[in-house]
């Protein structure tokens, strides 16, 4: 390894360090949530009053393409749903209630986010029709390790 590349490197690993403790900080206050989604998506808009009603503050970041946010953000293509949110060290995919963010962020579990795929009829922002359908939130890692984090 050339000595600039050493340097580059080690600067690089660095950044991470310093930006990784602070992501886990603890806090009272639920942490600000960046959701990626499109300007034209109405569920989306529905979605974010949920977690807006549950006390998250959020940013909204719009874009007409998650696939690059996804990549970057460790979201296994399978999970991909209408939008993606970032909030302290994980990531939140789809319609996932919010309660279920609050007890990630307090319990801490070694896992990348949690997602609903698919768009679930009675789903937090998706209770336009009638009636509810059952569905799984999934907690997924990097890599494209997946379990069921809940049932609702
Ligand atoms: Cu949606
Ligand atoms: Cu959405």
């Amino acid at each position: 390894m050339k000595r600039r590349e050493f340097v580059r490197s080690t600067l690089s690993a660095g950044a991470v360090l310093l930006i990784v403790p602070r992501a886990l900080r603890a806090s009272a206050a639920p942490p600000v949530m960046t959701v990626y989604k499109s300007p034209l998506c109405g569920c989306c808009g529905e979605w974010v009053k949920h977690v807006e009603g549950a006390g998250f503050t959020v940013k909204i970041v719009p874009t007409e393409d998650l696939t690059d946010v996804n990549r970057t953000a460790g979201v296994p293509q399978s999970l991909e749903a209408c939008h993606t949110a970032l909030v302290g060290p994980y990531v939140v995919v789809g319609h996932t209630p919010a309660d279920l963010i609050k007890k990630m962020l307090a319990e801490k579990p070694k896992i990348t986010g949690i997602a609903v795929p698919g768009m679930p009829q009675g789903s937090p922002g998706m209770e336009q029709g009638l009636g509810k359908q059952a569905y799984e939130v999934i907690a997924f890692e990097r890599g494209g390790k997946t379990s069921v984090y809940a049932k609702r």
